[in-house]
């Protein structure tokens, strides 16, 4: 009989039972975002990389800039507005925000800053050069969201963090700490909090946390709820715990469900809301927590954790602090957009009829879909649908890369290897930052021609 291998001993324990928004997989993930920087998002440089497609396309951006142009067209005696985006990734909303406000005219308006916690993104984005030709709309600024107090510009511009006419934060809020809460099986009415036990294979030395993807997804996460009560607890869960718990009692529907204290999110956004313009609005979209107790409350992406985001105790804070809100979601994002006053909640007026369309119908739904729509056909039958599908596509989120191969793609599928050339080189042209393999598609197309 062959001998028993104990799988345990490959493993080393990195954290021995920690509470989940202070472990080990949540340093790890800041550090990743901090040494990575914008080759996390790259299809050319990272194996597992983060999602940004849906976010950063130039559908999304444009109904962002639209939005903008509305705030300009109730404020005509505005000369300049002022738009933040914050932890911008790969850059790529930002150019797709200022090449939609060239379109809409409203360019001369705009002042953009280009921020994140992390200021190697910001000079990598800069020294690629793609907004340059937004170089008098556009400036640079390290912010730490959860210390904006710190924060500075790039290129020692004079920037005050104040009076925001409309601050975007694309898939940032789940980046930062939140603690899966439950109640307690035994103890009615008590709360425990998520711990885990992390243990890396042997074989994986730590430096590879950056150079290997794939180490969150080798990780072994045990997990176990233990007693959640007040001590030892940060500041920023201190500080809002009540609300935190105001909100849970609530929200007791005696169904098994977690609730994310999602703190970090809550700081976040007091930290921003403060700093809007009485007109101003800070734009949320990010992925939301489901109330489900079978699905996982936070995902791993490249080496990065994503807290699914609790939506619904961020509004409760809006509520508390008396800020007004729109909240729309399905089951890939949710959108939230806030306003420092009540304009939003009682402003039925004809200008603000806008706002409930670009909540409702806003065209990165489309976009979402048709992604997902087109990747499921892969029967040469289904060619003519694709077809219809990337006309679509083409006309919602013109000019992206994205778009462009996945034309270079159907022109393959149909043997038309002279135009997937044309829309592949169309492809490189648009890939500002060098994100896709485009050349390596080029190859290979070029050998089918052969
Ligand atoms: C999931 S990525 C989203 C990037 C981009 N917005 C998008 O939609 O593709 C999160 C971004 O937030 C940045 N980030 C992480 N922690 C941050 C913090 N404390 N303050 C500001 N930005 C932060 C990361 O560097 C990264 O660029």
């Amino acid at each position: 009989m062959g001998k028993i291998k104990n799988k345990s001993s490959n493993y080393k324990i990195i954290d021995d039972w920690a509470d989940f928004d202070k472990s080990k997989i949540m340093s790890l993930s800041a550090e990743y975002y901090g040494e990575k920087g914008i080759d996390a998002f790259s299809r050319v440089k990272s194996s597992n990389i983060i999602p940004s497609e849906t976010s950063c396309s130039y559908a999304h951006a444009e109904s962002l800039a639209l939005l903008l142009k509305n705030q300009m067209d109730i404020n005509p005696d505005k000369k300049l507005f002022k738009v933040l985006e914050l932890g911008v990734g790969s850059g790529l909303f930002s150019y797709n925000f200022l090449r939609a406000s060239e379109k809409l005219g409203i360019i001369d308006k705009v002042n953009y800053c280009v921020s994140d916690f992390n200021e190697n993104i910001l000079v990598k984005i800069k020294d690629l050069e793609f907004l340059n030709q937004f170089e008098n709309n556009v400036n640079f600024q390290v912010i730490d969201l959860l210390n904006i107090d710190n924060s500075y510009s790039l290129t020692n511009a004079d920037y005050q963090l104040d009076d925001l006419d409309l601050v975007v934060g694309n898939y940032l809020m789940d980046v930062f700490p939140a603690l899966p809460v439950k109640f307690s099986n035994k103890n009615i009415g008590e709360l425990e909090k998520l711990q885990i036990k992390v243990s890396q294979p042997k074989n994986l030395l730590d430096a590879n946390l950056y150079s290997n993807d794939a180490l969150f997804k080798n990780l072994k996460i045990e997990e176990r709820y233990v007693a959640y009560n007040s001590n030892g607890l940060s500041d920023l869960e201190a500080r809002y715990i009540d609300l935190f718990e105001a909100y849970i009692r609530k929200n007791d529907s005696r169904v098994p469900r977690i609730y994310p204290y999602g703190y970090g999110s809550l700081k976040a956004l007091e930290s921003v809301v403060t700093r809007l313009s009485d007109e101003g609005l800070f734009y949320i979209m990010d992925v939301p927590y489901r109330e489900n107790a079978n699905i996982k409350p936070y995902d791993t992406y490249g080496n990065t954790v994503a807290n699914h985001v609790n939506f619904d105790l961020m509004i409760c804070l809006l509520e508390q602090n008396g800020n007004s809100f729109r909240y729309t979601r399905n089951d890939y994002y949710g959108r939230l957009l806030v306003a420092r006053n009540d304009k939003l909640l009682f402003d039925f007026s004809e200008e603000f009829e806008f706002i409930e369309d670009f909540m409702a119908n806003n065209p990165i739904n489309l976009y979402s879909d048709l992604i997902r729509a087109i990747s499921m056909i892969k029967t040469r039958e289904g060619v003519p649908v694709l077809g219809t599908l990337i006309d679509s596509l083409e006309k919602i989120s013109p000019n992206e890369t994205t778009t462009h191969l996945i034309r270079a793609d159907y022109h393959t599928i149909k043997k038309d290897y002279a135009n997937a050339l044309s829309f592949l080189n169309l492809a490189k042209e648009a890939d500002k930052a060098g994100m896709y393999k485009v050349n390596t598609e080029i190859s290979k197309i070029k050998s089918l021609m052969k």
